[in-house]
């Protein structure tokens, strides 16, 4: 099911939208001391103004070291219904809480909950950082606001019965929960649907006039969104004699799933949801993996293109030429656009540096494609996704990097919206490592995915 996505215009101004610039660098947690130490008289009044406006069940944007969130009090049912509002999002879609100190999680998780032993694992390795957990919750009274006790309204969990929860690592992120004192509830800052803002600017352009603050903290480091992981079913007795040894990720992203692997050892195995698990449930929710809305979505049409290694084995579709793929993409977009007569489309390529799309894309630097209906010019604006290439290991073979395609993936994709770009080519990666959310990601953002043979 498709919903409709709502534009700025929709939406009307209700604040003069500042930009505060912070150091994140300024900022210094000292070790058992709950609050930050600042150097930088700017950033902290900054913070202090933001923290403020938290205070006043008013919104906030700030930088995580995933994406930039939009931050609420996330013990007001007030200012949590605000985030919706502001984002254009579906009231069943629950939000993550960002704590910035573990006292913080008895504000949100019921206080009879143990926590398991994979979880404290989890929590001493990932924490702070891009890891969210879910947890049974503390449910706010009826009527609690700003609930001195705590107690999480049902908007942020959209009436489950658990809590999504994280601890940054963004030294802006942690210092505004701990001056706030607050819990944050917080999604993505961006128009529902849209792809997540990694730049304060990306924010800026779509949302100003909806947000009073937003605070500047530079691009994010990972660039995707936290690895959402339910292991609340680890210890379980699924039958008489069986315990369950598992826990899943609802969602990947930028702690990987070999990372926690590594963690956690063999003795309990992290599945991901759809490569390993399938939950009917779950997919008729609207929750993590996207499946009941549209996700991660520019204006125009994203095409994700397979070739080479990561084709063979996660495709089952009939590999085409790239003159095929290039044409059929030429009719596809000549048949949408208004009296189909364009002379010539500009095409946004999100590749890796040095591939062998790159490499056969760009001889051809201005090819002209013949269609059903006449001829057409391709041009082509490239955004290189970065290289893949990570030295060689011990035994010679070639060591991929993933991380840097996953910090420009977002980038990529709402600054050739921005350019205009009639299409957008997105190349695939392996799905491994960081790859796996960066496809994740891509293939909700695309509507077609195509399997192209390239010449070697
Ligand atoms: O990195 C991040 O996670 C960023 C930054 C701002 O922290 N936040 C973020 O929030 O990506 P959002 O709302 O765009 O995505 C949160 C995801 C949603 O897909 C939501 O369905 C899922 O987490 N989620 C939240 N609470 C949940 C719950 N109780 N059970 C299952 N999924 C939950
Ligand atoms: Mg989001």
């Amino acid at each position: 099911m498709e919903t409709v996505i709502p534009t700025s215009s929709h939406m009307k101004a209700r604040f003069q939208t500042v930009i505060l610039p912070c150091n994140p660098s300024s900022i210094v947690f000292p070790p058992s001391v709950s609050q930050p130490t600042i150097t930088d008289p700017s950033t902290s009044s900054a913070l202090q103004t933001a923290s403020e406006h938290i205070r006043s069940s008013h919104l906030v944007v700030f930088p995580t070291e995933t994406v930039y969130g939009l931050a609420a009090n996330a013990l007001s049912s007030n200012a949590t219904a605000d985030i919706f509002r502001t984002k254009g999002r579906p009231q069943d879609n629950p939000l993550i809480v960002h704590i910035s100190s573990l006292e913080m999680l008895k504000l949100v998780v019921d206080e009879t909950f143990v926590i398991p032993k994979t979880y404290e694992v989890l929590m001493n390795r990932f924490w702070p950082g891009p890891l969210t957990l879910l947890f049974p919750v503390k449910t706010a009274g009826d009527g609690e606001e700003k609930g001195g006790g705590g107690g999480v309204p049902k908007e942020v969990t959209a009436g489950h019965s658990t809590v999504a929860v994280r601890m940054p690592s963004h030294p802006v992120a942690r210092a505004l929960i701990a001056i706030s004192g607050l819990p944050l509830a917080a999604p993505s800052a961006n128009t529902s649907g849209r792809p997540s803002p990694t730049k304060a600017e990306h924010v800026y352009h779509d949302l100003n006039g909806r947000v009073g603050y937003i605070l500047d903290g530079g691009p994010c480091d990972v660039g995707v969104e936290s690895t959402v992981v339910d292991g609340l079913g680890v210890g379980k007795r699924v039958e008489e004699e069986e315990e369950e040894c598992v826990i899943r990720v609802l969602r990947p992203g930028g702690v990987t799933v070999e990372e926690m692997q590594a963690v956690l050892g063999k003795g309990i195995k992290v599945l991901v949801h759809r490569r390993d698990y399938r939950d009917e449930q779950l997919e008729n929710q609207p929750t993590t993996p996207g499946m009941k809305y549209r996700h991660y979505s520019p204006t125009c049409p994203v095409y994700l293109v397979m070739s080479g290694r990561q084709s063979t084995h996660t495709h089952s579709t009939e590999q085409i030429s790239l003159d095929v793929f290039l044409r059929d993409v030429s009719e596809e977009l000549t048949a949408e656009s208004v009296g189909g007569e364009k002379e010539s489309l500009r095409i946004g390529l999100l590749s890796l540096t040095g591939s062998r799309l790159t490499r056969a894309l760009s001889e051809q630097r201005r090819p002209q494609v013949q269609t059903s209906t006449g001829s057409i010019h391709l041009d082509w604006v490239h955004l290189p996704l970065g290289s893949t290439y990570n030295g060689d290991n011990d035994q010679g073979e070639e060591e991929e990097d993933l991380s840097e395609p996953a910090r420009r993936l977002f980038d990529g994709l709402i600054s050739l919206d921005r350019a205009k770009v009639d299409a957008i080519v997105v190349e695939g990666v392996a799905e491994e490592r960081e790859g796996l959310a960066f496809m994740n990601r891509v293939r909700k953002a695309a509507g077609k995915i195509c399997s192209v043979a390239l010449p070697d």
